[in-house]
């Protein structure tokens, strides 16, 4: 990414102070989104890191992660493949469990979306404490795939669910733009 491409993509996302609650900061992406040259700007990045690891499917974690990463896939002519809040896919599907701040939450994938032939970039849109994005690589792993990498807009350094993830990641790259 270059330089200006990254100015460009910090300048169109807005902090929210007290946004959910008080003490937060919400980091919103949806001026990137409205921002045709934006969005676009971002999808190239994201679409050159799927060819750079070689990658042969995208999966993009919902919600947020649905919009960066599907465009993305298109541009990089390779395939998409939500992993979802639990009880949304309606077919046969693999589960991985994580837990919250406060209590837990289970995310799916479609099992036969992805094959032992695939080499799988995740794009999600923030990186906070890493349980989502460490949750999606045990369910790729479990779905006999490959982990190409993790790429982020966002990676909130405080948290530091880079420490979290890297060991699920076992040496595939992790990239917060
Ligand atoms: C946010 C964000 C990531 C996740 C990161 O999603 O989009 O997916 O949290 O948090 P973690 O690193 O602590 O796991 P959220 O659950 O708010 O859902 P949304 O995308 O549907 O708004």
């Amino acid at each position: 990414i270059t330089e200006e491409a990254r100015a460009l993509l910090a300048d169109r996302i807005h902090d929210v102070p007290d946004y959910p609650k008080p003490g937060v900061v919400f980091k919103d992406i949806t001026p990137l989104l409205a921002d045709p040259t934006a969005f676009a700007t971002l999808t190239d990045v994201l679409a050159g890191a799927v060819a750079r690891h070689g990658a042969t499917k995208v999966v993009g974690l919902e919600a947020r992660g649905f919009i960066l990463a599907a465009p993305a896939a298109v541009r990089a002519g390779v395939g998409f493949v939500p992993v979802r809040k639990a009880g949304k896919l309606p077919g046969a599907t693999l589960a991985q469990a994580y837990e919250l701040e406060y209590g837990s939450a289970e995310i799916e994938v479609h099992a036969e979306d992805l094959t032992p032939e695939d080499r799988v970039l995740v794009i999600d849109d923030v990186l906070a404490t890493g349980g989502t994005a460490e949750a999606s690589v045990q369910l790729i792993r479990r779905a006999g795939a490959r982990v190409a990498g993790v790429a982020m807009l966002l990676e909130l350094g405080f948290l530091d669910g880079r420490a979290k993830l890297e060991p699920a990641l076992a040496g595939a790259p992790l990239e917060s733009l």
